[in-house]
């Protein structure tokens, strides 16, 4: 029985509560919601109609509650920010952690320091597939590898807010059509655009590094979907992937099919002894 505790209720954690709460995923009971914004919590709360969970804002007052005892695995739905405060100390705690701001691992320190705490504290790390499609493909040929590219294509409101716009004094609304408007390497796209391309950091970390994974960002005000393309080659052949991803309800960042992952994650978790995919 996985017993779940979710950090971050917006789009991402709001639906995987709901899914656990609807038995959409079985042996799986919701025991902890937590957020540093309390109303955002409480509103979910609001939602669910069978599970009994307290909320938390406080992170000291979250991990000496008997809830957090009880849980064993925790998801990461918040943000990088959250990644760095709170997953080495939940994994040092054994609870087996499910991180979907995977842009945070892009620093080599963090990720090794979580590694390095799985086998001391006998706890999982998993980072879900999220947004895009192929990670598994990646895994396979990653030491063959010869180039691997992400082309993000978004409406530039789903890029609201990244640092790269201030950073270049450029205002979302001049780009009136189809622009490239960032090139360069996974380590660089991601402090340039944090929220948009966690799956820029999923693909390093399954392929060829933070520095080889080349990413290009087109702004298109002409499209509603996220977008996005893997285009990856080597002596296996070539790879190539296109995904138009609906925006999820409540956060056009964030792609429906992250929401749809992370629940699959969590479902899979609970059913260990069976695995689809490499
Ligand atoms: N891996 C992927 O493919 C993928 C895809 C989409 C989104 N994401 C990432 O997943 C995360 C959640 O996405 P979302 O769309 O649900 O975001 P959201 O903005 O809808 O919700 C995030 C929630 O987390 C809370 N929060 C923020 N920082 C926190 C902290 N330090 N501690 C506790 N709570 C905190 C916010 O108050 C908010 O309620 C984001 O970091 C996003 O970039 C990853």
């Amino acid at each position: 029985m996985k017993r779940v505790g979710i950090i971050g209720c917006g789009a991402i954690g709001t639906q995987v509560a709901l899914a656990i709460d609807d038995a959409k995923i079985s042996d799986t009971i919701l025991e902890f919601l937590f957020d540093t914004n309390p109303d955002a919590a409480k509103s979910l709360t609001g939602k669910l109609t069978k599970s009994t969970v307290r909320c938390f804002s406080d992170f000291s007052d979250l991990i000496s509650s008997t809830q957090f005892k009880t849980s064993n695995l925790v998801l990461e739905s918040a943000s990088q920010a959250a990644v760095r405060l709170f997953a080495k100390r939940l994994l040092e705690l054994g609870k087996d952690l499910i991180v979907m701001s995977v842009g945070a691992l892009a620093d080599d320190q963090l990720l090794s320091d979580l590694l390095a705490s799985l086998d001391k504290n006998d706890t999982n790390l998993v980072l879900p597939t999220g947004a895009i499609a192929g990670i598994d493909a990646i895994r396979s040929v990653k030491e063959v590898l010869d180039s691997v590219l992400l082309i993000t294509t978004k409406n530039p409101k789903a890029l609201e807010g990244a640092p790269f716009f201030e950073k270049n004094r450029i205002r979302l609304n001049s780009i009136t059509q189809k622009t490239t408007i960032y090139q360069g390497t996974a380590a660089d796209a991601i402090l340039n655009f944090p929220s948009n391309v966690n799956v820029a950091s999923i693909l390093a970390i399954a392929g060829m590094g933070m520095e080889r994974t080349r990413v290009r960002i087109v702004a298109d005000p002409a499209i509603h979907y996220n977008q996005h393309q893997i285009i990856a080659e080597g002596i296996f052949g070539k790879l190539d992937i296109k995904l138009m991803n609906n925006q999820a309800e409540g956060n056009p960042k964030t792609s429906f099919l992250a929401i749809l992952s992370a629940i699959e994650t969590v479902r899979s978790s609970s059913r260990k002894n069976f695995r689809i995919g490499t």
